[in-house]
C-alpha cells in the first residue's frame, strides 16, 4: 500500500518539480593539482536557513573531478580552510600510506598538505573525501567529496564513450538526512533527501540530463552515508556494466540493475541510439532490496530503538530524468566484447586466510555501534601486520542484522566466493568495497605488493560512514619480511623517538620504557636487513655507511617491538 501511494506521489511530482539540469563538475588534470577545502552554504530548502556545507575549490558543495593518468607523478596540494582538522583520502587509489589521507595524516586548520605519488591504478572511477577520526561522516555529508577518474593506455585504446560531460557522465548519488534547521546530520536512518551531483532530486525537485542518442557511459558513485541503491531504468531498459570499483571488467555484461552500497562505483553504458526525443528515468528499485539492506523495506524494530523509517525505504523512486537529444558527430556506436584481462590470484597460493566477523553488542542492534571481531577501532592499536608481498584471502562474515559495505585501503581485491558460490558478474572485477548483507560470508583475495611502512597504517572499515565513525574500522601495516613472526602486540611511534631525522651519520633512539632489548635491525625499503646488532647496550648507531634513502629501525625486546622510520641523507 505504501509503495503504491508513494509511486503516485512520485508521478504527481513529475509535473510540478523544480527541474535542475545535471551539473557536471569541472576537471583538474594532473600532475599538478591544488585543492582547497572551505566552508560554504547553499539554499537547498525553499524556506528556512541555508545549509552549511564543505566543498573544494570553486564549488559550494562537492568538488572538481580530478583526472589522473596512469604512470603520472602526482604533486597535489590540499589546503584546509574549514577552520577544523581534516584529511583527504584518495579512495581506491594504490599509494603509500603516508599519502593515503587516512585518520593518521591530519591536515590542521590553515595548513597545506602535499602528497606526491605515482599513479599505479587502472582506468576506473575513484573518489576523494575526508577521513578524520570520528568525523568522516559529518565532513563528507556536508559536501566534501569529489571524483577521481584514472585513465590508462588500455582503456584509451578501446572504443568506449569517454568525452567527459558529452557521452561520459560522472554521477554522484547521495541520500542525506537534514535536521529541522536544514543542516546535514551524520545519521542515516531517516535519510530522505536525494542529491544528484549536488543538486536536490526529490521532494519537489528533480534533476535531468540531456544525453545524446548514442552509447553513453555513466560512472555512478554511491556517496551516501548509509543507503544502498538498486539502480535501473524505467521500462527495464537494458544496459551494460563495464567497470567495477577499480577497473574495467574483463567483459561487459548485459543487465537491468546495478546495486551500489556506499563507497561502491560502477560504470555502465546505455545505448540511446535512435531514441532522440524520448525520455527515460534512472531509478532506484529499492522495493527489490531485501530487508536488512539499508534502503530496503524497513525492519520491524524492537521497542525503544531509534526511528529508521525513511519514506524511501523499500519503494521504487526516481533519481534522474534522461532526455535523449541529438547525437554527436563522432558517436561511439558499439563497444568491444573484451575490455580487460584481469587475472585473479589463485586462492590456493594464499599465504594466509584471515577471518573478519562483523559483530555488535547484541543481535538486536540495528544502528550500531558495530565492530570487527568484537573490537572497536583504536587509533593506537595495529590490528594486522601484513608482510609485504603477502597474498591473502580475507573472509568476511556478517553476524549482524544489517548489511555492511566493507572497504579496504591500499589494494584492489577480487571476490571469488559469496556464500559458497561465484559472485555476480558485476563483482568479478577489481573492487575495493564489497557489500556484505546480513548472514552473508564472502571471500576475496588480494596481494600487498608495495609500500612497506611500519608506522603509518592503512584502514579497513565499513563504508556506512556512521558505522565507521562509531568504530567499525581496523588498521593494518604492511611491513618488511623481517617483521614476520612478531605478533601484533606492538607499540606505535609515540613510544620511540629517533633523532636527528633525517640524519647523515649517527642515529640516536630513546624508548619511553626501560626494557631489556634483544636486537636492533635496520631494514631498507625493499625489506633487506642492512644492519644487525644483537648486543643492545648502545642507543646510538653509526649509519654513515648507508646509502641515502628511507629506512625502518626495528628494535625488539622480549615482549614488545618498537619501530620507527628514518631518512638517511
Ligand atoms: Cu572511502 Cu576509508 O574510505
Ligand atoms: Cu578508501
Ligand atoms: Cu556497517
Amino acid at each position: 500500500m505504501k509503495t503504491i501511494f508513494s509511486i503516485c506521489l512520485g508521478l504527481l511530482c513529475f509535473y510540478t518539480d523544480a527541474q535542475t539540469l545535471l551539473q557536471v563538475p569541472d576537471t583538474l588534470i594532473g600532475p599538478n593539482i591544488s585543492l582547497t577545502m572551505h566552508k560554504d552554504s547553499v539554499q537547498f530548502f525553499p524556506t528556512g536557513s541555508k545549509t552549511y556545507t564543505y566543498a573544494y575549490n570553486q564549488y559550494a558543495y562537492l568538488g572538481p573531478t580530478l583526472i589522473f593518468e596512469q604512470g603520472q607523478n602526482m604533486n597535489i596540494t590540499v589546503t584546509n580552510d574549514i577552520n577544523d582538522t581534516t584529511t583527504v583520502h584518495w579512495h581506491g587509489i594504490h599509494l603509500p600510506s603516508k599519502w593515503d589521507g587516512g585518520p593518521h595524516t591530519e591536515i590542521m586548520a590553515g595548513e597545506t598538505w602535499n602528497p606526491q605519488f605515482t599513479v599505479m591504478d587502472k582506468a576506473a572511477t575513484y573518489w576523494y573525501h575526508p577521513h578524520l577520526h570520528m568525523k568522516t561522516a559529518l565532513q563528507a555529508i556536508k559536501g566534501a567529496a569529489g571524483f577521481i577518474i584514472v585513465r590508462d593506455p588500455n582503456e584509451a585504446a578501446l572504443s568506449l564513450p569517454r568525452k567527459y560531460g558529452v557521452d561520459d557522465y560522472p554521477l554522484v548519488i547521495q541520500c542525506q538526512q537534514y535536521d529541522a534547521n536544514n543542516q546535514a546530520m551524520p545519521l542515516g536512518m531517516q535519510d530522505s533527501t536525494i542529491m544528484v551531483n549536488g543538486a536536490r532530486a526529490n521532494n519537489g525537485y528533480s534533476v535531468y540530463g540531456n544525453f545524446p542518442a548514442q552509447m553513453v557511459r555513466m560512472r555512478i558513485l554511491n556517496a551516501s552515508g548509509e543507503r544502498a541503491f538498486n539502480f535501473g531504468f524505467t521500462g527495464n531498459f537494458p544496459f551494460k556494466q563495464i567497470a567495477s570499483d577499480g577497473g574495467l571488467l574483463n567483459q561487459p555484461f548485459d543487465t537491468t540493475r546495478v546495486r551500489l552500497a556506499p563507497g561502491e562505483r560502477a560504470e555502465i553504458v546505455v545505448n540511446l541510439t535512435g531514441m532522440q526525443g524520448q525520455t527515460i528515468h534512472l531509478m532506484s528499485y529499492a522495493s527489490e532490496l531485501p530487508m536488512g539492506v539499508q534502503g530496503g523495506p524497513t525492519m520491524p524494530m524492537p521497542p525503544g530503538s531509534p526511528p529508521m523509517d525513511s519514506p524511501l525505504n523499500g519503494i521504487d523512486y526516481n533519481i534522474m530524468q534522461i532526455n535523449v537529444v541529438a547525437p554527436t558527430i563522432d558517436a561511439v556506436t558499439s563497444i568491444p566484447n573484451v575490455l580487460e584481462n584481469n587475472v585473479q590470484f589463485d586462492p590456493s597460493t594464499a599465504d594466509v586466510t584471515r577471518t573478519i566477523r562483523f559483530t555488535a553488542d547484541s543481535i538486536m542492534v540495528m544502528d550500531g555501534p558495530f565492530y570487527f571481531n568484537d573490537s572497536s577501532f583504536n587509533m593506537e592499536r595495529i590490528d594486522l601486520v601484513i608482510p609485504i608481498n603477502h597474498t591473502e584471502v580475507w573472509k568476511l562474515v556478517n553476524e549482524t542484522m544489517v548489511g555492511h559495505p566493507f572497504h579496504i585501503h591500499d589494494v584492489q581485491f577480487y571476490l571469488f566466493d559469496r556464500n559458497g558460490s561465484l559472485p555476480h558478474e558485476g563483482e568479478r572485477g577489481r573492487k575495493d568495497v564489497v557489500f556484505v548483507p546480513t548472514g552473508d560470508s564472502v571471500l576475496f583475495i588480494t596481494k600487498f605488493e608495495d609500500f612497506a611502512d611500519s608506522i603509518i597504517p592503512y584502514m579497513y572499515h565499513c563504508h556506512i560512514l556512521m558505522h565507521e565513525d562509531d568504530g567499525m574500522m581496523g588498521q593494518f601495516i604492511v611491513v618488511p619480511p623481517e617483521y614476520v613472526g612478531l605478533n601484533t602486540n606492538m607499540v606505535l611511534a609515540s613510544s620511540i623517538k629517533v633523532f636527528p631525522n633525517p640524519t647523515s651519520d649517527f642515529l640516536t633512539f630513546t624508548l619511553n620504557e626501560n626494557l631489556n632489548l634483544l636486537d636492533i635491525r635496520i631494514i631498507d625499503n625493499n625489506g633487506q636487513v642492512v644492519f644487525k646488532k644483537d648486543d643492545c647496550t648502545l642507543n646510538k648507531i653509526d649509519i654513515s655507511f648507508l646509502e641515502n634513502g628511507n629506512y625502518h629501525l626495528l628494535i625488539r625486546s622480549n615482549e614488545k617491538y618498537f619501530n620507527a622510520n628514518f631518512i638517511k641523507k
